[in-house]
């Protein structure tokens, strides 16, 4: 039997996995639609109207992520991740560029996983959601003032470079 590479998994692993990537879809939009409207002070005013745009593209993308779960047979999760809450606006900021790094580790993750199953058309969607993921990754890096964390290499490459 040829040795499984962790590329190739199940279409049932696939949706579960997927399932993991809506719940962190529903902890965006919570924290997004919350944090925009309570971050205050002049300096945070263009970063608290950003947030709202994302809370909205956050949305769009539970929902094409939900419908390709169901295309893939299962249901879509309802439980979101856990929202974090500060009342600073640096701590609500650096919460969302954390959990943005760890959606864009998931979704380049997913994005080989549906290649390896020749779920060509499913890799796409979640390419365009990766694109807009790391515009909000972005603008939250520009907001605190710190460079783009550097996540790629998948959820593991972190922790080996701490390692060094
Ligand atoms: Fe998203
Ligand atoms: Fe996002």
């Amino acid at each position: 039997m040829p040795e499984q590479k962790s590329n190739q998994i199940s279409r049932d692993r696939l949706a579960e996995l997927l399932n993991e990537d809506l719940s962190r879809e529903y902890q965006a939009i919570i924290a997004y639609v919350v944090y925009s409207q309570v971050l205050s002070g002049a300096e945070y005013t263009d970063i608290a109207a950003q947030l709202e745009i994302h809370a909205k593209q956050e949305l769009d993308h539970a929902l094409i992520i939900s419908r390709q779960i169901d295309y893939l047979g299962k249901m879509p999760a309802v439980v979101p991740k856990p929202v974090r809450t500060s009342k600073s606006a640096k701590d609500m900021l650096r919460f969302d560029l954390e959990n943005e790094n760890e959606t864009i580790r998931n979704y380049r993750d997913r994005v080989r996983q549906c290649d390896a199953l020749g779920e060509y058309a499913l890799a796409e969607q979640i390419r365009q959601i990766l694109v807009q993921e790391q515009d909000h990754q972005i603008d939250l890096a520009t907001a605190l003032g710190v460079d783009v964390p550097d996540v790629s290499g998948g959820p593991k490459a972190g922790r080996l470079r701490k390692r060094r």
